[in-house]
C-alpha cells in the first residue's frame, strides 16, 4: 500500500451467500469491529440483500455494493439489474467481471467493459476483476493477459471516470481454493495492472488508482500481502463472511 498516493479499500464479496436477515445480522456484528478503520470498507452483497444491508450499515463507515450490473438502462433483459436500479437504492459500489461470472455466466472482456461503462456513467464505483488461470500462468501469459483484460475493461473510460475505478487482481487459481498468491506474486500481478493503466492513461494517473488483490486473502496472510507497494487493498470472498476475520483484514489495511 502507498496511502500517500491512493486509497486503501477492503471490499467483501459475499457471492451467493446470506439471506437478508443474515446479512443484517452479519453487518451489525461487523460495525463495531471496523468502526475505526483507516481504509474504505465495502461489502458487496447479493441483490436481494441490498435493502437490508443498507439499512444495517446506515450511520456506519461500511459502504454497500452489488456483485454485478447490466449494461443496458432498461428493457427486455430478464433477470438483470440496471445501474439506475442500484443507485436508486443507495448502492455505491459494484463488482464487475468476477472470474466466476466469466467462467460460469459467459462474461467476456467486452461485456465487462460495457458493464463498467454503465456503472461509471451512473455514478457507481466499479470494482473490476482481472486475473489469469493456472494454465495461463504456467504458459507464461500472466503479464500479457492482465494488461489485456485491464485495457479491455477500461476501453472508453475517461481519466475522470477512472477516479471511480478499482481494479482487483484475482488470480483464478487462488479464488476460493485456500491457495493464496505469495506476497511477491500479488505485488507483481498488481504492478502489471498498474503498468497497463500507465500505458493507457500515463504513469501519474496510474499511481493514483487503487489496485486490490483477491484470492484467499484472510486474517493470517492479509498483513503480508498489504505490505506490498502495489497491493492497495483486498477483495475478500470467504473471509468476508466472518466478522472477526474480516475485521482483522480491515485492521491490517488500516496500518
Ligand atoms: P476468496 O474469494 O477470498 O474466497 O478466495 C475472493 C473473490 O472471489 O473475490
Amino acid at each position: 500500500m502507498n496511502k500517500s498516493l491512493r486509497k486503501a479499500v477492503i471490499a467483501g464479496n459475499w457471492k451467493m451467500n446470506k439471506t437478508p436477515a443474515e446479512a443484517a445480522a452479519l453487518i451489525n456484528e461487523m460495525k463495531p469491529l471496523v468502526a475505526d478503520a483507516d481504509c474504505d470498507v465495502v461489502l458487496c452483497v447479493p441483490y436481494v440483500d441490498i435493502p437490508a444491508a443498507l439499512e444495517a450499515a446506515k450511520g456506519s463507515n461500511i459502504k454497500i455494493g452489488a456483485e454485478n450490473v447490466h449494461f443496458k438502462a432498461s428493457g427486455a433483459y430478464t433477470g438483470e439489474i440496471s445501474a439506475e436500479m442500484l443507485t436508486a437504492l443507495g448502492v455505491e459500489y459494484v463488482v464487475i467481471g468476477h472470474s466466476e461470472r466469466r467462467q460460469y455466466f459467459g462474461e467476456t472482456d467486452q461485456t465487462v467493459n460495457l458493464r463498467s461503462l454503465a456503472a461509471l456513467n451512473a455514478g457507481l464505483k466499479a470494482i473490476i476483476c482481472v486475473g489469469e488461470t493456472l494454465e495461463q500462468r504456467e504458459l507464461g501469459y500472466t503479464e500479457t493477459l492482465l494488461k489485456y483484460q485491464t485495457k479491455m475493461a477500461l476501453t472508453n473510460v475517461t481519466a475522470e471516470q477512472l477516479k471511480n475505478v478499482i481494479i482487483a487482481y484475482e488470480p483464478v487459481w487462488a479464488i476460493g481454493t485456500g491457495v493464496t498468491a505469495t506476497d511477491d506474486q500479488a505485488n507483481e500481478g498488481n504492478k502489471y495492472v498498474r503498468d497497463a493503466i500507465a500505458e493507457a492513461y500515463g504513469a501519474d494517473v496510474a499511481e493514483t488508482v487503487t489496485v486490490q488483490y483477491g484470492g484467499s486473502m484472510n486474517a493470517k496472510n492479509a498483513e503480508g500481502l498489504l505490505s506490498k507497494e502495489h497491493v492497495d487493498g483486498g477483495l475478500i470472498g470467504g473471509a468476508s463472511l466472518k466478522a472477526a476475520d474480516f475485521s482483522v483484514i480491515v485492521k491490517a489495511a488500516s496500518k
